[in-house]
């Protein structure tokens, strides 16, 4: 027995020697640190020494008890007890599982991030309430604010999509964007949940009966990107997009979205649904997530109506 604790001893003291010579001096005068290295020290004592000890008692322990009476090939067993820390342990963890299962975090219970959320709706609740009847302008403002702090990392304290990192929202969109969701079709909810647009396989110019051309869905991409002008953008606009959006292109409701202008409910609808298109992705700002309120989708969908319609 003596020999294991020198033995026991001794390694700890080389491990914290090799542990010092390699990061030099970790102790310093810290309290804490201190502490934490005795700690540490205790506990490699107490591990070398009890391994030690098995290995000692299977080298020199002869087995004793008695003997049960089944034996595979003259293999036999004795019947001894459970060890008590083993035993100990494994009701623990059967305790330990019906408390969690009952009453422990997160299950049923009590959690911090549901008491946030429940204050953060009792304080929503009172928000749009004292919010109920903005002016146009209170709105514009808010969703100023709003904008700074939500959507400028991304679309810029201009709103000019920073180089093309996301949607320009100076203006309504981009050719590109036109032409992505030609290709790909889009069903985000712009205008109600399942109300999608057709992909390029679904459109037909009814001008020619045919389905688009690389070249027509370039042209009309053009035209709705640029403001609405073109003779030749006009007409396939008018022949294959205004039966849905309209001939201006201002969009119908339950039907198509405005191509033309932002409007407040667009942007709501992006900001419930997100979107991925040509650019990237949009994450959403769900009422549901508490990210914001109704009032406040409401007032950045307003700012930013309003900013594309100034030029
Ligand atoms: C069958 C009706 C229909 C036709 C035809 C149609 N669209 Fe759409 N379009 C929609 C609907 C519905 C949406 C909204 C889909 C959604 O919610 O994602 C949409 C969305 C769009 C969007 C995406 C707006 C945004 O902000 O992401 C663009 C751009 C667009 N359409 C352009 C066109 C063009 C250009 C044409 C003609 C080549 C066209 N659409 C033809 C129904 C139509
Ligand atoms: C993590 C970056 C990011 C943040 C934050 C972000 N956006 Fe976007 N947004 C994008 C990207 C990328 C697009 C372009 C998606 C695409 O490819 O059409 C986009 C597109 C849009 C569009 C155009 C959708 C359309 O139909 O054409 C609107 C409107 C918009 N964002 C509003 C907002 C508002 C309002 C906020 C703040 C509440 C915001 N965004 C925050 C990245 C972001």
């Amino acid at each position: 027995m003596k020999k294991i604790v020198i033995v026991s001893v001794l390694t700890s003291i080389v491990l914290i020697g090799v542990i010092l010579s390699y990061v030099g001096n970790i102790i310093g005068d810290d309290m804490v640190n201190i502490l934490s290295v005795l700690a540490a020290i205790v506990i490699l004592g107490l591990t070398v020494g009890v391994g030690l000890k098995y290995v000692n008692q299977m080298k020199n322990d002869k087995a004793g008890g008695e003997l049960a009476d089944e034996n595979w090939d003259g293999i036999g067993e004795y019947k001894n007890n459970i060890p008590v820390g083993w035993g100990v342990s494994f009701i623990g963890t059967i305790i330990f599982f019906i408390w969690y299962l009952l009453a422990g975090y997160p299950v049923w219970s009590f959690s911090q991030i549901g008491q946030y959320n429940e204050e953060v709706k009792e304080y929503n609740k009172k928000f749009e309430e004292k919010h109920k009847n903005m002016t146009k302008e209170e709105l514009q403002d808010m969703g100023e604010s709003i904008f700074l702090v939500n959507c400028a990392p991304c679309h810029g304290v201009t709103a000019d999509g920073m180089g093309g990192k996301a949607a320009d929202l100076t203006k309504r969109i981009s050719a590109e964007s036109v032409k992505y969701v030609i290709e790909h079709g889009s069903n985000i909810g712009l205008v109600g949940e399942g109300i999608a647009m057709p992909d390029r396989n679904g459109l037909f110019n009814t001008n020619t009966g045919a389905p688009l051309t690389d070249e027509e869905i370039e042209t009309v991409a053009q035209y709705v990107a640029n403001g609405f002008v073109g003779k030749k953008g006009a007409e396939i606009f008018a022949g294959t997009c205004a039966a849905c959006h309209g001939p201006d292109g201002k969009g119908q409701p339950f039907v198509a979205p405005n191509i033309r202008n932002f409007t407040p409910e667009l942007v709501q609808a992006v900001l419930e649904h997100g979107k991925k298109g040509a650019i990237g992705t949009m994450p959403s700002f769900r009422v549901e997530d508490l990210r914001l309120t109704e009032t406040q989708q409401k007032a950045v969908g307003t700012y930013i109506s309003n900013l594309s319609s100034e030029e």
